[in-house]
């Protein structure tokens, strides 16, 4: 890809959207200057999500896992939506769902994903809840490429935050979302400026 040309980005979310508007934002205000994001697939139709990217200008596939037979043909009609707007990377931005062999084989370490812990620790739902349960005195947020197992491919970034005695889950998540959001936009646009390099499970990251 010539280095002029903006990373086609699709996000995917199920939810609220705030990583997913953080980004569409960003983007717009030049702030992340070589993404541009072409598509929002949402798999809860009439999530906020879906709302507030039309809001932005930014066109919004809802699509319904559970109107297809098998998970592949969902991401198979997926993957022709992501064709036609030649997506080059997704992002998932709270996708609640695993990300399968289709998607993944079409998107070789393009996909990313952000997680509201430092992995490997407190994979899956509720991460924030998993790490004050713990007695954890660090957390932090994950953003990594994406690999067939839940929360596992290379790390791309880690950012860290203490847990107070006082934290409650909303408390913590609350604090975290800032963090999640800075995190996500740097990785991207590294991305975006051919900055990451794959080996074995290490990202190693280049100068700009
Ligand atoms: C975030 O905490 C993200 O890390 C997790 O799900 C949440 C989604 O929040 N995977 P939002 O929809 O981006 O506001």
């Amino acid at each position: 890809m010539p280095a002029e040309s903006p990373l086609r980005l699709a996000i995917f979310a199920s939810g609220r959207g705030s990583n997913a508007l953080s980004i569409i934002r960003a983007a717009k205000e030049g702030r992340l200057s070589r993404v541009e994001p072409v598509l929002v697939v949402c798999d809860k139709p009439g999530a906020p999500v879906a709302t507030r990217s039309r809001e932005e200008g930014v066109p919004v596939l809802e699509i319904r896992p559970r109107d297809f037979d098998s998970k592949d043909a969902y991401e198979g009609a997926i993957l022709e939506h992501l064709r036609e707007k030649s997506v080059d990377a997704v992002a998932l931005a709270g996708y609640m769902r695993l990300v399968g062999p289709v998607l993944i084989g079409s998107f070789p370490d393009r996909i990313l994903n952000i997680h509201p812990s430092l992995l490997p620790s407190f994979p899956g739902l509720a991460a924030q809840k998993q790490a004050i349960d713990y007695g954890v005195k660090m957390t932090g947020v994950t953003v990594h490429f994406v690999d067939l197992l839940m929360d596992h491919g290379p790390v791309i970034m880690q950012k860290c935050l203490p847990i107070l005695p006082e934290d409650t889950e909303e408390s913590l998540s609350r604090r975290l979302l800032p963090i999640e959001h800075e995190a996500y936009l740097e990785s991207l646009d590294a991305l975006s400026r051919g900055r990451l390099r794959i080996e074995g499970r290490r990202v190693l990251w280049s100068a700009d």
